[in-house]
């Protein structure tokens, strides 16, 4: 039996059925926001936390909570505009804020800041991105939802992760959901120094999920029904000599990439797409990014609805 969704913390959490639940409801909430939204969780209010700028994911939760009938309580600079500036730590801020709403929706500057605020909180804390290295479960759901809707299948896909996947919370974040489901093959494709770290391959090895690690993108396209394409910390290789054009999607991947491949990126990109890739009906990073708010809403009833 799955346990009641408590918080929304690291996307390992999630078993394979409560996955399948989360996506019938996102298929129904794209209904709903067809039809102009519900009323249904009108008495419910969600705090947004953000001490860490977005502008997808605070946005989405935001919108995906009037879409539900509810209200928001917002702030987008927590670092200044919170008592933090007068150095209330997160413990007490969170403790204060729970009393006022039905959940918490966190970005935090700190790896396990949004752990730190689950243990102190009284209400549900879904994490929405914490500092470099942590995680960002709420949009790896996103994303394995949008390959599942655009392939069909998450069993037996081969998924390529390319850029700064080290510190990549959506990259590890995605990763671990992949290694709950069968035969899924992992290419990692990053410069030595910003490959992906080892907590994530001892995972997909205990795990016995199947991967590969390289430097180079070459003779990969033709491979991969997945491109996860993730930022690339330029800065971080600029004395390196690394070639980092390699790592671009750009007309010349497109042309060896199979036909029916997927494109992925959670944004926001850099110079890592070039906009020629956009009308590519491959491209899908923008029908991801719209597919945040449907799983976003889908996951707020989750919470609302366990946590009555
Ligand atoms: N993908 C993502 O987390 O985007 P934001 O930083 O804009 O929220």
């Amino acid at each position: 039996m799955e346990l009641k969704l408590n918080h929304v913390l690291e996307s390992q959490q999630f078993k394979v059925p409560r996955i399948m639940e989360l996506f019938e409801r996102t298929q129904a909430m794209k209904k709903i926001v067809a039809r102009g939204g519900t009323l249904d969780y009108q008495n419910k209010i969600l705090a947004s936390l953000f001490y860490a700028p977005s502008t997808r994911t605070r946005f989405s939760f935001e919108s995906a909570m009037y879409r539900l009938g509810g209200k928001v309580l917002s702030t987008e600079h927590a670092r200044e505009f919170s008592s933090e500036i007068k150095d209330e730590n997160l413990e007490d801020t969170i403790r204060i804020i729970g009393n006022y709403c039905d959940a918490i929706v966190l970005r935090h500057h700190e790896a396990g800041g949004a752990a730190r605020a689950a243990r102190n909180s009284l209400v549900p804390i879904i994490n929405a991105g914490d500092g470099t290295g942590g995680q960002h479960p709420t949009q790896a759901l996103l994303d394995l939802y949008t390959i599942h809707n655009e392939c069909q299948t998450i069993d037996g896909l081969s998924v390529a992760f390319i850029g700064a996947l080290d510190n990549g919370r959506t990259a590890r974040s995605l990763a671990y959901l992949l290694s709950k489901f069968d035969r899924v093959k992992l290419h990692f494709i990053a410069p030595d120094e910003l490959q992906m770290k080892p907590d994530i391959l001892e995972h997909l090895d205990e795990n016995g999920i199947s991967y590969e690690l390289s430097n180079s993108t070459k003779g990969l396209a033709s491979k991969v029904d997945v491109l996860y394409i993730t930022r690339l910390d330029r800065e971080r290789l600029i004395s390196k000599h690394v070639d980092l054009e390699q790592y671009n999607v750009g007309a010349s991947l497109l042309k060896k990439l199979r036909k029916d491949a997927v494109i992925l990126h959670p944004l926001p990109r850099s110079v890592e797409i070039s906009s020629e890739v956009d009308m590519d009906s491959r491209a899908a990073y923008f029908r991801q990014a719209q597919n945040g708010l449907y799983v976003r809403m889908a996951l707020l009833t989750m919470l609302f609805d366990e946590n009555n």
